[in-house]
């Protein structure tokens, strides 16, 4: 299978109330865990790489390896570039095989993030790849992108109409509570904020920073409309945690990569197949 955009997989999810996951990887294993946990769940899904990701992977070798990873797989994948703030970085993406990409032009003032939003979303449609864009601030740490919870700004639910108007932006990441990384007090998400903004466009609605909000949380925005939920962090412990668990367990002559990497995989592939489950996409593929 090619892979597919957001334009392809999240308006049936508007339509009929369910939310496709996100899921950042940083190499083979983890991705490759994550399209396993979608085919478990019969769900589309999209799988993010960073900007920093790619840099690690290398751009080519990341598109290469989803690429792969689609070709016989039997749920629609979709390859997005995740938080990025380099314009030539992003184009450099989209011409290297990416179906999707965010530009997070959000530390920008208005007119400046819809102008850098809009010359991306331009550039993406001859290639069929899809946009995301933000707007506010969502708060924590997402790879190169650092915002201090107490600056982090709410998404005014009045600039969004204009926004996604003159952007032609796909997907809109709005900040209304949820951070980047494990919460440090109990997140408290702004439910009616949600719900304006949800009145007030029809372009599908991201939640950034799906990692520790409680389900029924993610849930009840999903029941109003939201159509993406990014999970990142939860998938860096399993990663990190599974294999120090190989580590101690496996005794000490073994020395075959697979069988420290193969549960690193499965444990990717348990958390994708549990939130697609929980987010209702779970049989949509
Ligand atoms: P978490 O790492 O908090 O799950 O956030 C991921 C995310 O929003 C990526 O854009």
């Amino acid at each position: 299978m090619e892979l597919v955009t957001l334009r392809d997989i999240l308006p049936r999810a508007q339509r009929e109330h369910y939310a496709v996951g996100a899921f950042n990887f940083n190499g083979y294993e983890d991705a490759a865990g994550i399209q396993l946990g979608a085919e478990q769940a019969r769900s589309p899904v999209i799988l993010m790489a960073s900007q920093g990701a790619c840099q690690y992977i290398g751009l080519y070798e990341t598109v290469g390896i989803v690429q792969g990873l689609a070709k016989h797989s039997k749920v629609p994948v979709c390859l997005h570039l995740d938080h990025a703030t380099d314009c030539d970085f992003i184009k450099e993406a989209i011409r290297a095989g990416f179906s999707s990409v965010m530009i997070d032009a959000s530390a920008k003032e208005y007119e400046a993030n819809i102008r850098e939003s809009k010359a991306i979303a331009g550039f993406a449609r001859d290639y069929n790849c899809s946009v995301e864009a933000e707007l506010g601030k969502v708060g924590g740490k997402e790879d190169n992108v650092v915002v201090e919870d107490r600056t982090a700004a709410f998404t005014v639910p009045s600039d969004v109409p204009r926004y996604v108007e003159e952007t032609g932006i796909d997907a809109l990441a709005i900040a209304f509570g949820s951070v980047h990384g494990f919460y440090k007090s109990e997140p408290k998400l702004d439910f009616d904020r949600l719900e304006a903004v949800l009145k007030l466009t029809s372009c599908p609605i991201v939640l950034h920073g799906g990692t520790g909000i409680p389900i029924a949380d993610i849930q009840r925005c999903i029941s109003m409309g939201l159509a993406k939920v990014n999970v990142g962090t939860e998938l860096k412990a399993a990663f990190s945690n599974t294999l120090r668990r190989m580590c101690a367990e496996l005794p000490a002559e073994e020395f075959d990569p697979r069988k420290f990497l193969k549960p690193v995989k499965a444990a990717a592939a348990a958390i994708v197949r549990d939130k697609l489950e929980a987010f209702g996409s779970a049989g949509k593929a």
